[in-house]
């Protein structure tokens, strides 16, 4: 692998390989196991042009369990803020040294332009872009997925027939289109259930079933239902929905959320608007992986880094 921008172009049995990777590397993502020589002498360079909390700590502890020097780069008090391009930015990275950038950005595409552009010859992972990709979310959430469902005995093994609901901000989400990809991908059956508002105008192609109603989606009782968070920063007043209107109609709350079977894992990508897509005794239940999300996000960057940086990096 030489970058990892989308899922989208993840091969099944490349998604597995990378999640039992994330097995191997668990034990030391979990600091139950010191940290591994792999990555020493290379650095990682964190590139964030967007706020994040998950992502870009997640990166720093395993590049960092990897013994990789890292590097954090936030735009915010940046020369980005000057008015630097990105071109200038990569090739400042590059006369530095980077062997791998982790790139968050707000346009659609940017690491794909890093990954092609030339500026800087390093493994490019996708940490969030725009409304498009955040790849390394998907794998957690497929890892997590996977864990619950099979336990240690997940090794090996896709999402065959596992029926996932995605509720919410569908039309900002790009946890939503890298979910909706790697998981059929693995063999899963995906449901968006959204307010009509919030779905692409143009979703041909998208290997998905669409619903409007979500008591009616959990009547169907899904093995999983992910709750994705309102976008409000991407979106306009006339878009905004009124709050309490869209919990009353798209949140899981506390009756909705105790009509779930009992089997049923709810998942959130965080941060969570409590209150409004999901309720707090439904983040905050057994039933709910959003802690183990977290810490499973670093066993996964721990095996994307693995697989970049590693060794002779594949032209693929
Ligand atoms: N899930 C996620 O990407 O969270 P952050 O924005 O905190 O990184």
């Amino acid at each position: 692998m030489k970058h990892l921008l989308s899922t989208k172009g993840l091969g099944r049995a490349e998604a597995i390989g990378l999640l039992d990777i994330a097995e191997d590397m668990a034990d030391v993502a979990n600091r139950e196991v010191k940290k591994l020589p792999t990555l020493r002498g290379k650095t990682v360079v964190n590139l964030f042009f967007e706020d994040s909390t998950r992502t870009r700590i997640s990166f720093e502890a395993a590049a960092k369990r990897l013994s990789a020097d890292v590097i954090n780069f936030s735009a915010k008090g940046s020369s980005v803020s000057k008015g630097e391009s990105l071109k200038d930015t990569a090739q400042t990275l590059a006369a530095m040294g980077a062997d791998g950038v982790v790139i968050r950005h707000p346009a659609s595409g940017a690491p794909e332009v890093l990954a092609a552009s030339g500026w800087i010859d390093a493994g490019i992972i996708n940490a969030g872009d725009g409304t498009h990709e955040h790849p390394t979310q998907a794998l957690l959430d497929a890892f997590t997925i996977r864990r619950r469902l099979h336990g240690t005995a997940s090794r090996g093994t896709g999402l065959d027939g596992v029926r996932v609901t995605i509720v919410g901000d569908v039309l900002h989400s790009r946890v939503a289109r890298s979910n909706l990809w790697l998981l059929t991908t693995l063999g899963a059956e995906v449901t968006f259930v959204a307010p009509p508002t919030l779905l692409p105008m143009d979703m041909s192609g998208w290997p998905a079933a669409v619903g409007f109603d979500l008591d009616a989606a959990i009547a169907a009782k899904p093995d999983v239902i992910m709750m994705l968070r309102i976008q409000a920063e991407r979106m306009n007043a006339a878009f905004f929905p009124n709050s309490r209107e869209y919990s009353r109609r798209w949140g899981l709350d506390d009756v909705r959320f105790a009509r779930l079977a009992p089997a049923s894992i709810v998942m959130h990508p965080g941060p969570m608007n409590r209150g409004l897509e999901i309720s707090s005794e439904a983040a905050d239940s057994a039933a709910s992986t959003v802690l183990e999300q977290v810490a499973n996000g670093v066993s996964v960057r721990m095996a994307a880094l693995y697989l970049l940086m590693s060794g002779d990096r594949e032209d693929s």
